[in-house]
């Protein structure tokens, strides 16, 4: 199954493997993606991989999460995504761009005013968002509307949207940073309201046959100790409902948001059964909606992908696995039992990812 295709959508991906979002620390200081960029996502298409997610985009430069982070908030942009996309479609993958907003998760710099649904702060950064208003989420609204019409210029396959991670939108969905009382807080409907404004923003603008895919938190990832009440089964389930009625065509499944830890990428995953840590959720979304499902999250063996296959998800994604090995496609459908990354996640480098672990530099 591995190495069959897929439908998401109109949209046919040559099999089951997805380069799930990798930001590459690599675009220049205003967000322009470089030639680096465009090496890396040729090498990945060389190698068979099935359907690749670029690293976070963000919509607006105050939504900016890390410093050479790509952007996608100026029709200047178009062009040197351009440059990526057909590089990657020369060898048959097809390629999504993730698109962001960083929220109260953004780049902390003491000019940058935070924004969030509700004044939680941030324990990580020891940062408070301010509220958002009525306005500014509009204007959000706008601003992915607006991204996601230049990845379509651009030649992008589609969008994914970025709802993980403690990050903007997760932050809406989430009833622990979500503490609105209006019509963008409360019920998971309510909550939700703000996805299902861009989803259908998109397709107005961009015609609703284009791919708009998401990834979405399943869990905030907080622990019993916390006290901390985070998004977790069921509403993540409902969110699910909710985003495939609105007519998104995929939902990538993940966790964790900053001060949960390290949860979405967890370390020293070292055996079978530490692997693909959100699948009991995936199997919980996929028995309710009727959309593919893409499951990430310490996915590493082959015998853990097949049972993915046929248990939780529709296709596998991995992070962490293709900084090490950009061939894994390649090297599994040759028999290779697991892919080599050992998740020490050394490869969280500013100075641009890199493998650390399997480097001469070790
Ligand atoms: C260096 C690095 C950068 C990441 N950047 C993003 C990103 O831009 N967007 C995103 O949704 N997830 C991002 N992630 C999370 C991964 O997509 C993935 O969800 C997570 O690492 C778990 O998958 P894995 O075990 O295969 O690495 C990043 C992970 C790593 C290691």
């Amino acid at each position: 199954m591995l190495f069959e295709p897929i439908k998401l959508g109109s949209l046919e991906v040559p099999n089951r493997f997805v380069r799930s979002a990798t930001n590459e620390w690599l675009a220049e200081d205003d967000g322009t993606p470089t030639t680096a960029i465009v090496e890396m996502y040729e090498e990945l298409a060389r190698n068979d991989v099935g359907l690749i997610i670029t690293g976070y985009s963000y919509v607006n430069p105050r939504g900016k999460s890390n410093e050479k982070q790509q952007g996608i908030y100026a029709d200047r942009f178009i062009t040197p995504y351009h440059e990526i996309t057909s590089v990657v479609h020369k060898y048959g993958s097809k390629i999504i761009a993730q698109i962001v907003h960083g929220g109260r998760q953004s780049l902390v710099r003491n000019d940058t005013v935070l924004l969030g649904p509700s004044v939680v702060k941030d324990e990580t950064s020891g940062k408070t968002p301010v509220e958002m208003t009525e306005a500014d989420i509009l204007q959000t609204i706008e601003d992915f509307v607006e991204a996601a019409r230049r990845t379509k210029e651009a030649g992008f396959d589609g969008v994914q949207l970025h709802c993980a991670h403690g990050f903007l939108l997760s932050s809406f969905i989430s009833p622990y940073t979500n503490q609105r009382t209006d019509q963008w807080g409360g019920s998971v409907e309510n909550r939700t309201r703000i996805i299902v404004e861009i989803v259908e923003g998109i397709q107005e603008r961009v015609g609703s046959d284009y791919p708009i895919m998401v990834k979405m938190n399943a869990t905030d990832g907080f622990d019993m100790y916390s006290g901390k009440i985070g998004l977790d089964a069921p509403e993540c389930v409902e969110i699910a409902a909710i985003l495939e009625e609105a007519g998104i065509c995929a939902i990538e499944v993940s966790g964790g948001i900053f001060e949960a830890g390290d949860v979405m990428s967890q370390p020293d995953i070292d055996s079978e059964d530490k692997e693909a840590y959100f699948r009991r959720y995936a199997k919980m979304i996929k028995d309710t909606v009727n959309i593919p499902i893409i499951l990430v999250g310490g996915i590493r063996s082959r015998n853990v992908m097949d049972h993915v296959l046929k248990v939780y998800a529709d296709m596998v994604s991995m992070s962490r696995p293709f900084i090490c090995e950009p061939d894994l496609v390649r090297k599994i459908r040759d028999g290779a039992p697991s892919v080599k990354c050992v998740s020490c996640n050394l490869c969280f480098d500013p100075e641009g990812i890199k493998c650390h672990y399997f480097s001469t530099e070790k």
